[in-house]
């Protein structure tokens, strides 16, 4: 088997290769004069082929290069082209909020089955169902919480772990029996008499604790600066961030380490300052068992 690596993800790839004791291939790339992407694999496959190309911003340009890559791997003699995507843009616009709206999910992932993956891995995605939803190929969505709770081990005086909506509770429920700590998630309230708007942890009191928040993407750092400054009010004594994702968009880990988080740790599916934790173990593993299967 053949690992092919871009530059979305080279880093990623050079050790999900060196893992599996495979060889890499880079991709070549340029882009034309006009704007349009160029992706050579600059030797023959034999065998199987995995792709390792995350899309981050910019994550058109990234998804045209994916497509490209996808039918130059298969031309160059791929037998089977596994694609693993550690970042998959477009993930938050899984159904139609509004009339008119496209399921942009739903579109990046029958594209990429189009363009001739066998199958897909990807990790943390916003919605795992998206991918029963909208694709036929082999796929699996690699959840990396219980590692990136493990890189606290340790570290913590009486954590609490913070989801900063109700939807990421679940995954805070799984760091936190990693970090053997309570766990909650933060809720808006009005006060129905004075009308202001408080963002706090629903249950659990953080005063004089060690507060983890963990996420599957940090953005622009909104969602998290917000929270941290409620619980800081609330007494919190150091906080922390962890998230699979950080695209950290604007200065967003300034605007985060200036609201008073201590250090924001991420996996290395984007790579960024923060990327502490590695995906490469368990996405090799991931690897392994496609192709055994
Ligand atoms: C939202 O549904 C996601 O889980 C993240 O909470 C959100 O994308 C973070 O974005 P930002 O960092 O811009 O607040």
């Amino acid at each position: 088997m053949t690992v092919i690596a871009t530059s979305s993800s080279l880093g990623l790839a050079a050790r999900v290769a060196s893992i599996l004791s495979h060889e890499l291939i880079v991709a070549e790339e340029k882009v034309f004069p006009d704007g349009e992407k160029y992706v050579r694999i600059p030797r023959r496959v034999s065998g199987d082929a995995i792709i390792i190309h995350s899309l981050h911003p910019p994550q058109d340009e990234r998804f045209v290069q994916l497509l490209l890559t996808i039918d130059a791997v298969r031309g160059v003699g791929a037998s089977r082209v596994i694609v693993a995507i550690p970042y998959l843009a477009y993930a938050r616009q899984d159904k139609r909020f509004l009339e008119g709206e496209p399921v942009s999910v739903g579109v990046v992932l029958k594209s990429v089955e189009a363009a001739s993956a066998d199958a897909l891995i990807t990790v943390d995605l916003h919605k795992p169902s998206s991918l029963d939803e909208w694709l036929r190929i082999p796929h699996a969505n690699l959840l990396p919480v219980q590692h990136l709770a493990s890189y606290f081990l340790g570290k913590l005086r009486d954590p609490v772990v913070l989801a900063p909506d109700k939807g990421a509770l679940a995954r805070a429920q799984l760091a936190a029996e990693t970090l053997n700590a309570s766990f909650d998630y933060i809720e808006k309230t009005r006060d129905k008499i004075t009308g202001g708007v408080s963002i706090l942890p629903r249950q659990v009191d953080v005063c004089g604790r060690d507060v983890v928040f963990i996420d599957d993407i940090i953005s622009t750092g909104g969602t998290l600066i917000a929270a941290a400054r409620s619980v800081t009010s609330a007494g919190a004594r150091s906080l922390y961030a962890a998230c699979t994702h950080a695209l950290l968009i604007s200065g967003a880990l300034d605007k985060l380490y200036a609201a008073g988080l201590k250090e924001v740790v991420a996996t290395d599916t984007v790579p960024s300052p923060v990327s502490k934790v590695s995906i490469a173990k368990p996405l090799a593993e991931a690897i392994a068992e496609f192709l055994i299967g």
